[in-house]
């Protein structure tokens, strides 16, 4: 159930022209002073800060010649120092006790919420997100504190055990260690503080290495968490490579949890490299991995068509098409099919593509040019194993774009049809009635979100019982997990671990003892 004391931070209102205003003044003064000067990124190992000789950019997707921000590239041996740092703040951390450290959250949620216009104009300019999906990633970092805080609160009152006359049984909660907290860029606020924070309240001193392309957004963590009173060291921040930095981290003694969120390549790498047990290791290491989908949406024959095409466009194209949660396939019944085709090109058509820095655009370029070229590619591959129903006719000249594309009648073999694609790439598949469709969703190894738009009750049942993926959604898009409402995860190729913003996702960070007194 959800925790009482928990509420979901309501979106801003860009709607309202004096919040747009607002929203618009800050986002130009950063992008002048960013023009200026880009702004420096080092790690953070308790009072130090450390940016090295060596120096690497994040770059605007809509202007690739500006640099955003220079972070620190360090060598893989910082992360020795980076765990002591770690180790040595553990018993202050401890000594706050779950109550404490709830407290703290909460303080680093105020801290979001007060500095929300800036965060936002540093995703739009780092990482490309419209207006309203940056304003959102703050509101899902504010929750996600929040209803950790709360969570964590009830750990203290969770001992209730069998206990006979004369016996008294106990259960407590022990932190596991030094976490390695590993997110992707796309949600560059949520990720990585819905990861640190859970690591955190539990009592693990945490280490963050965030995503490459999206460090500054990411730095705001540290900043909330040293403005909230977190002890020194209690969390080091440390951008890197992650082919560097990270596969250090996974592979260091001491770090017993590794929460990581990104490619299915990446975590089955960790998830092996964790399984070796190193000199000096002393804990087997838990490694949390939220990895990509291939999700589809079913639209039945009965389906609202009025819902359904802006509720596919959303889930396939908002962002890009670059969240995990993305719609990548559509299976609809044949009886509709050409009607909905239709009526989808002539909606995608309406689509606003186009530099963030404009709050209308919905399509923003891609992250960085080798995601440009990735996707570029995959589109061209694709024109022998579908037919192309429509593609944007234009996109902006400068910046990382690729154009919205629809194709339909997909080869089941081909890569458009399995791989995930994590652009604005969908196609449309053809089913002959309810069974049909839910195999043909069906047919991938991920199993993270699926949809299904029908007004017939009995066939949203088939569907939702039918449904191999973590999260589904009825008569709605099929991505926005809100914490506490949409606790958020797969199963299958999609990852291992307790949903995020769930109940059980705190238990993952911790060990459990019992302890049994005979009175
Ligand atoms: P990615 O796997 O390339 O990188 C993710 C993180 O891993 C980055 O911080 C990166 O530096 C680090 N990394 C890379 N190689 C590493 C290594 N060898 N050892 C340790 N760390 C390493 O993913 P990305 O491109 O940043 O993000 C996109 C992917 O994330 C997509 O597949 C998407 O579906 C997935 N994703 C999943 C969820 C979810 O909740 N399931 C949410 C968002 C994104
Ligand atoms: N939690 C994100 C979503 O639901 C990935 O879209």
């Amino acid at each position: 159930s959800v925790p009482p004391g928990y509420r979901h931070t309501p979106q801003t209102q860009f709607r309202h022209g004096d919040v747009r205003a607002a929203q618009r003044a800050t986002l130009e003064a950063l992008a002048a002073q960013i023009a200026a000067s880009p702004r420096s990124v080092p790690a953070r190992l308790g009072a130090e800060r450390l940016l090295g000789t060596r120096l690497a950019g994040s770059r605007n997707p809509a202007h690739r010649d500006v640099v955003v921000a220079q972070w620190a590239d360090h060598d893989p041996t910082i992360v020795e120092a980076a765990v002591a740092t770690a180790e040595r703040a553990a018993r202050a951390l401890g000594d706050l006790g779950l109550a404490g450290r709830a407290a703290i959250c909460e303080r680093a949620a105020a801290y979001l919420a007060d500095h929300r216009r800036e965060i936002v104009a540093t995703e739009v300019l780092e990482a490309a997100k419209p207006w309203v999906e940056a304003d959102n990633d703050v509101g899902e970092a504010i929750d996600f504190l929040h209803y950790y805080a709360q969570m964590a609160r009830r750990l203290e009152r969770a001992d209730r055990l069998d206990s006979p006359p004369g016996e008294r049984n106990r259960l407590h909660y022990r932190p596991r260690g030094v976490t390695a907290v590993i997110p992707p860029w796309n949600f560059p606020l949520a990720i990585p503080m819905g990861m640190t924070a859970a690591a955190l309240v539990t009592g693990n001193p945490t280490i963050l290495k965030p995503a490459e392309q999206t460090p500054l957004t990411a730095s705001f963590i540290a900043d909330a968490f040293e403005a909230a009173g977190l002890p020194p060291g209690a969390l080091v921040f440390l951008p890197g490579r992650g082919e560097t930095i990270g596969q250090a981290l996974v592979e260091h003694p001491q770090v017993a949890t590794i929460a990581f969120t990104g490619s299915k390549a990446v975590g089955l790498d960790i998830v092996a490299r964790a399984a070796t047990l190193r000199p000096g290791q002393r804990a087997l290491k838990r490694v949390i991995a939220e990895l990509g989908g291939k999700n589809a949406i079913i639209v039945d024959a009965d389906a609202d068509l009025d819902q359904a095409v802006p509720g596919v466009l959303q889930s396939a194209f908002g962002f890009a098409g670059q969240k995990c949660s993305a719609a990548s396939r559509v299976v609809v019944h044949r009886r509709i099919r050409d009607a909905f085709v239709q009526r989808l090109i002539e909606a995608a058509a309406e689509l606003p593509i186009g530099d963030p820095r404009s709050s209308a655009t919905v399509v923003p370029p891609v992250i960085d040019d080798e995601a440009q070229a990735r996707i570029r590619g995959v589109i061209a591959d694709a024109a022998d194993a579908a037919t192309l129903a429509w593609q944007a006719p234009s996109t902006p000249s400068e910046g990382s774009y690729v154009p919205p594309t629809i194709f339909v009648d997909p080869d089941h073999r081909a890569p458009l049809w399995r791989d995930e694609i994590f652009g604005p790439v969908l196609v449309v598949d053809t089913a002959d009635d309810l069974a049909d469709a839910i195999d043909r969703a069906n047919d991938t190894d991920y199993a993270l979100t699926q949809g299904v738009y029908s007004r017939s009750p009995s066939s949203i049942r088939r569907v939702v019982d039918h449904a191999r993926a973590g999260n589904v959604y009825v008569n709605r898009p099929i991505t926005g997990a809100i914490p506490g409402r949409h606790p958020f995860g797969g199963f299958g190729h999609s990852g291992v671990g307790f949903k995020a913003g769930g109940p059980s996702y705190l238990l993952q960070f911790l060990d459990q003892q019992v302890v049994s007194e005979n009175l």
